[in-house]
């Protein structure tokens, strides 16, 4: 209760008239007279010149065939749908750690390390495109990328991975229900049509969409200052609309190089020169909860990937104070991880061998 009262005592004191206020200056002002009487809640709003930038997350129509949405659960979480029978997409993207394991790079079948960092699959489908180089569109197109990576889950080739599907009786069912009017209801497109409809459902609200929906009270000041700072510094131009990112293309190292070129982005897709080093710019939703960060996971924590995307991207040294109000205001960009949605379902009996 009295933490609740001094932030919005500190919140009433830092929203001066006029242009934005420096934050040192604020600071002491919140030291000095923490007797300052509250003042009316909108009083703490951020200025509409940098509400403009922000846009609440909107929750999709759950997808109206709940079968397919079911079928999707299991194959999400089915290690059996891997050469060696042990890895699932949930290993990779595990759903009750916020999408993201915490190793730089990920490990798939038979250990092997792929060498890029597993981004998150909350709220990936509202992507632009898919990956860190967008090489797919949509997350359905997406799928087929894991099933078929030798160093992921490592099926052959479709034929492979209908055939394991069909081994074990128990999908015979969910398929049938998913696609009740198809001969064939097994089959690689339905795979990622039910992967994908799960996927879309994986979507996080959280306290930052309840401030942008007019709850003044949902952010501390520190928070705000946080929202504020994003804007003003200019990180929103790249990590743009509801999701902070995921909507556009943007140099590693757009100010400062970044140090290490071996991973080329999307240069490897399209071999054209203006592509080096261009990466996905990824979403910020959640982005506390899935370190280590960047395409190649290499900064271990969130202040130190604040810090670097100032160098590198804006050319710009954080204060302290900087770096803490950022990473304060990312943290309430994590939201509510759909417990109900997510459970791990009970697999289909059977074994492939
Ligand atoms: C062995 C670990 C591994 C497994 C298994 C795996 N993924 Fe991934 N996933 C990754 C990595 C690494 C990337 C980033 C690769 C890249 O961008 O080149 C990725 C990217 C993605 C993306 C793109 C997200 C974004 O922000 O662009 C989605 C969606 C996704 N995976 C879903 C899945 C699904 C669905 C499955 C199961 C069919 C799966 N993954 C299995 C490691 C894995
Ligand atoms: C010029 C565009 C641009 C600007 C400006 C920018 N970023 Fe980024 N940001 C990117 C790109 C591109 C990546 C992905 C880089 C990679 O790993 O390949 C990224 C990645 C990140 C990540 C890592 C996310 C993850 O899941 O790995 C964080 C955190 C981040 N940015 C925060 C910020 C902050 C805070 C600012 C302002 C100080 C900022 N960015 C400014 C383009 C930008």
């Amino acid at each position: 209760m009295r933490l609740t009262a001094l932030l919005l005592v500190a919140a009433s004191c830092s929203e001066a008239p006029g242009p934005e206020a420096e934050p040192g200056p604020r600071r002491q002002l919140l030291r000095r007279r923490p007797e300052a009487p509250r003042v009316a809640v909108s009083a703490e709003q951020l200025p509409p010149r940098v509400m403009r930038r922000y846009k609440a997350l909107s929750v999709p129509e759950p997808v109206k065939n709940t079968a397919l949405v079911a079928l999707g659960r299991l194959l999400y979480f089915e290690p059996r749908l891997s050469a060696d029978g042990k890895v699932s997409c949930d290993s990779c993207h595990p759903l009750d750690d916020y999408g993201a394991t915490h190793d730089a790079t990920s490990t798939g079948v038979e250990g092997k390390h792929g060498r890029r960092n597993a981004p998150t699959t909350y709220n990936a489908a509202k992507h632009f495109r898919q990956f860190w180089d967008g090489r797919a569109a949509t997350v359905e197109e997406q799928v087929a990328g894991p099933l078929f990576n030798p160093g992921e889950m490592g099926l052959k080739d479709a034929a492979h991975l209908v055939a394991a599907l069909k081994a074990l009786p128990g999908y015979a069912a969910p398929f049938a229900a998913a696609f009740p009017d198809v001969r064939e209801p097994v089959s690689l497109q339905h795979v990622e049509l039910a992967i994908g409809a799960f996927e879309r459902g994986l979507v996080t609200p959280a306290r930052w969409d309840r401030y942008l929906a007019g709850d003044a009270a949902a952010l501390t000041a520190l928070e705000k200052q946080g929202a504020r700072d994003f804007a003003n510094l200019g990180c929103v131009v790249c990590h743009a609309g509801e999701l902070l990112g995921g909507s556009m293309y943007e140099r590693l190292g757009a100010v400062n190089p970044w140090p290490s070129a071996n991973d080329r982005g999307r240069a490897e897709l399209t071999e054209d020169p203006g592509d080096e080093g261009m990466f996905k710019v990824p979403s910020l939703r959640n982005v506390s909860h899935t370190a280590p960060y960047f395409h190649d996971g290499s900064a271990a924590t969130l202040p130190e990937a604040v810090r670097l995307m100032a160098h590198h991207q804006l050319g710009v040294e954080l204060s302290e104070r900087e770096v803490g109000s950022l990473v304060a205001w990312l943290g309430t960009l994590s939201g509510e991880v759909p417990a109900e949605y997510v459970r791990r379902p009970e697999l289909p009996a059977g074994n492939l061998r």
